[in-house]
């Protein structure tokens, strides 16, 4: 197993490509700390987690908070006495045409995609520091932050940011053990993606969500990605296998993006 003896912190957690990673992260061996906003499908999570034999703490955790992470962090802290790797999954996706995304809108998808983010890696990064063993952080961007989609200019932008953060977390917190990598997922099977479907559906009028999101798989793949998928890339980014990969953005996207 690839993270025995190691503890993680995943955050959006409760559901989708969170849970996957949680799930995957466990498979490797690593108790989960499993944080959402939402707290009531956190439990599904961890016990799904258990079941794989390693410990499990659901938390509720807003990412744009200060004071919940820092509160998360003293929490783990308490229970497993360390932390090594932070998973940050959180994110919404709302569409809109640039015109008419409103600065609210704009304002969510930017705090929690990237200043939540951004939140996560400065505190956590402090403990790893503090604790001198190093870690790994491994971030969720989107194949939106480098081919960008139309209807989500608040998105893409959000994500282009996480893959420039991301490049630049890993030069700054090499010097303390900290391994810094993303992902880049293209279209996998969660309910953010569905509600993505619902959106063109009611605008247009016409058409049913559940077809039309299958419509969204990776030609070359044949269908839509699975979370455990993605999850599992995580594990691996996660581990001292990926010593070697640094500050990349990683395409876990069934092929659909050229670059
Ligand atoms: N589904 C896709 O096709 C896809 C593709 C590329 C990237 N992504 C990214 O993957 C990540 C997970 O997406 P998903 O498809 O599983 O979405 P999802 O909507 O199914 O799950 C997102 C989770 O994040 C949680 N969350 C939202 N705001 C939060 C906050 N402020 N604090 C803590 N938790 C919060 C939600 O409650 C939810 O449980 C996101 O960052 C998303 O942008 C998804």
């Amino acid at each position: 197993m690839l993270l025995e003896n190691k503890v993680a912190l995943v955050t959006g957690a409760g559901q989708g490509i969170g849970r996957g990673a949680a799930i995957a992260l466990a498979e490797e061996g690593a108790d989960v700390v499993v944080a959402d906003i939402k707290e009531a499908p956190l439990k599904e999570t961890a016990v799904l987690v258990k079941g794989l034999g390693r410990r499990a703490l659901p938390l509720r955790m807003d990412v744009t908070s200060a004071d919940d992470v820092q509160t998360a962090v003293e929490r783990i802290l308490a229970e497993f006495h360390q932390l090594d790797i932070l998973v940050n999954n959180a994110g919404v996706c709302k569409l809109n045409p640039v015109l008419d995304i409103s600065l609210e809108d704009w304002d969510l998808t930017l705090d929690v995609n990237v200043k939540g983010l951004f939140l996560c890696c400065k505190m956590v990064a402090q403990q790893m520091i503090s604790q001198g063993s190093g870690g790994t952080i491994v971030n969720i961007a989107s194949n939106a932050g480098k081919v960008g989609f139309p209807s989500m200019a608040d998105y893409n932008a959000s994500k282009a940011a996480v893959i420039n953060l991301t490049r630049w977390l890993a030069a700054e917190l090499a010097p303390h053990g900290i391994n810094v990598n993303a992902v880049c997922p293209g279209a996998v099977d969660t309910d953010m993606l569905l509600d993505c479907a619902r959106w063109i559906c009611d605008r247009s009028g016409e058409g049913d969500p559940h077809e039309l999101v299958q419509t969204f798989a990776p030609e070359q793949l044949g269908r839509l990605i699975k979370p455990i998928e993605v999850g599992r890339v995580i594990a691996f980014l996660a581990s001292d296998k990926a010593t070697i990969i640094r500050g990349q953005s990683i395409n876990v996207d069934g092929g659909s993006t050229p670059y």
